[in-house]
């Protein structure tokens, strides 16, 4: 099959506004995905349900997820852009690969390990605050992928077992069936290393050192300005790969400004603040017009809304075909 002819699914979930490092390590791809692939985007409300208990904080956060694909560029003639929860087969797909999927897949997931891991670490009980929706998680993410006939997955590295699971599970639907499901591939965006933080950790909620997509001017200023630096005094002669100010502005900036920009930290001279105004300059005029259409849409979530239900009217009648032919196969 052609390259072009496949079929993309991308899910985002509302869990608050992502940063400089979700958009560069999964959203960029997904986004570009759009120009040129047919494209199921979804708010993923249901999988944020085992983390987020509170139905306003989930309304609004899908709306704010659906608004930065928008406003961030996603092609939206492309693009069927709804919202997972209201496409009914999703919960039906669910239950049904729950009975085919094996309960030790789901004990290997990194993200369930890892909550017991912490609850180990704090010495709690290993299941603590453990919901069957994170345990179950991966199974849900399959539904979304093989409800829509998905060919390829643009992920964050993160998610690339889930997509794994997901083509483990189609295999073993497919081999106890018949050959039902495509086998989907995940693609991670290009190898974007560790996009590192404010402190220069990795770019993590969990640490407390993100620069959020969608900041007023002046607070993605102040956030920028606060990047830890070393002491180095404005004449010393500094190495880009060592700086934090650099890592970020490539995410940005074009081979020549990169290498330019290069130049000016092993040329010594710069200082670190100036480092800091170019690289907001920089990130700032990449940010302007998604952040203004943004905005807009926030200001209008009417209009949000309309996009999701017509999106939702295009994608059901794809996820109503999947589910009779799966139902014939499993229940006759
Ligand atoms: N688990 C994904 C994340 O946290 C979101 C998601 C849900 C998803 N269902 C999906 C991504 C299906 C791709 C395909 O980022």
């Amino acid at each position: 099959m052609s390259e072009l002819n496949k079929i993309v699914l991308t899910g985002i979930q509302p869990t608050g506004m992502p940063h400089l490092g979700n958009y560069v390590g999964a959203l960029k791809t997904a986004i570009e995905r759009t120009n040129t692939n047919k494209t199921f985007m979804f708010i993923a409300d249901l999988h944020a349900l085992n983390s987020v208990h509170d139905a306003k904080t989930i309304r609004e956060h899908t709306y704010q997820a659906a608004a930065i694909m928008i406003a961030l560029g996603a092609n939206l003639d492309n693009t069927v852009l709804f919202r997972q929860s209201d496409i009914p087969e999703i919960y039906q797909l669910n239950t049904l690969l729950m009975n085919l999927t094996p309960k030790g897949l789901m004990n290997r997931a990194h993200s369930y390990k890892a909550a017991m891991d912490k609850n180990i670490a704090n010495g709690d009980d290993v299941d603590a605050g453990i919901n069957m929706g994170l345990y179950t998680y991966p199974i849900l993410m399959t539904a979304d992928i093989l409800l829509y006939n998905t060919d390829i997955v643009p992920v964050g590295a993160d998610q690339k077992q889930h997509v794994e699971f997901a083509r483990d599970i189609a295999g073993y639907f497919n081999h106890m069936y018949g050959e039902v499901f495509k086998l989907p591939t995940p693609v991670i965006g290009q190898e974007t290393g560790i996009i590192p933080g404010l402190d220069g950790r990795k770019m993590s909620k969990s640490y407390d050192n993100t620069i959020p997509l969608m900041l007023p001017e002046k607070d993605l200023k102040k956030k920028i300005m606060r990047i830890i630096t070393d002491s180095k005094l404005p004449e010393d002669p500094k190495n880009p790969d060592e700086s934090t100010i650099f890592q970020l502005y490539k995410h940005f900036a074009t081979e020549s400004e990169i290498a330019e920009f290069a130049e000016m930290f092993r040329r010594g001279g710069m200082g670190y603040g100036t480092a800091k105004t170019i690289l907001f300059d920089k990130i700032n005029s990449f940010l302007a017009g998604p952040r203004a259409e943004y905005e807009r849409l926030m200001a209008n979530t009417d209009e949000i809304e309309r996009i999701l239900q017509n999106g939702a009217a295009k994608a059901q009648p794809v996820a109503a075909g999947t589910i009779a032919r799966v139902k014939k196969l499993m229940l006759g």
